[in-house]
């Protein structure tokens, strides 16, 4: 099994098998929503998104790009924002290898930091990103319900 995955930037292609993940993550199908994202992080940066691939078929996605100048901090940053690994093939590294190429490719774009949010109640992301030596940043979350 281990040797039938293969990471590589994603393509709009892989819209209908990131909607088959998502909606098993969160039962929910949601093609817009994903149509949006995909189209959008493929605009902005064709090779930093990335999939997994096994044997022909998306078992994990991982969404993201590198920005500078927000909230106040200049230098560049990656940033991770979607991500999700088919619950059959969990345990199986896929989520490291696709942070690894993530990461790689932040890197390679001139980035030295990356950064995330992760909600309070999803230890789930929360542990995946401890594990991957993510440490909580000197930066406080705020909102206002409107
Ligand atoms: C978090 C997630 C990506 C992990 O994927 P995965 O392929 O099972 O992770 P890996 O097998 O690559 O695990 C890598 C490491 O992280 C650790 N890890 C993974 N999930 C963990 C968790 N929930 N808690 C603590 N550690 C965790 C593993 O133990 C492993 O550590 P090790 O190498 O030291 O043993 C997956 O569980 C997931 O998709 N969760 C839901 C995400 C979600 O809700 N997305 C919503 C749509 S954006």
């Amino acid at each position: 099994m281990a040797d039938d995955v293969v990471i590589r930037p994603m393509t709009e292609l892989d819209l209908e098998g990131i909607t088959r993940i998502d909606e098993r993550i969160t039962r929910q199908y949601r093609p817009d929503v994903w149509e949006r994202r995909v189209g959008y992080y493929l605009r902005r940066d064709a090779d930093s998104s990335q999939v997994a691939d096994v044997g022909g078929k998306v078992a994990g996605f991982m969404m993201g790009e590198v920005r500078g100048g927000e909230f106040g901090l200049d230098e560049p940053t990656g940033w991770i924002e979607f991500f999700g690994v088919d619950p059959d093939v969990r345990g199986r590294d896929l989520g490291r290898k696709l942070i690894d190429a993530l990461l790689a490719h932040f890197r390679a774009q001139g980035a030295h930091i990356a950064r995330t949010m992760v909600a309070t109640r999803d230890e789930d992301i929360a542990g995946f990103l401890k594990a991957m030596q993510f440490t909580p940043a000197p930066l406080t979350a705020l909102e206002k319900r409107l």
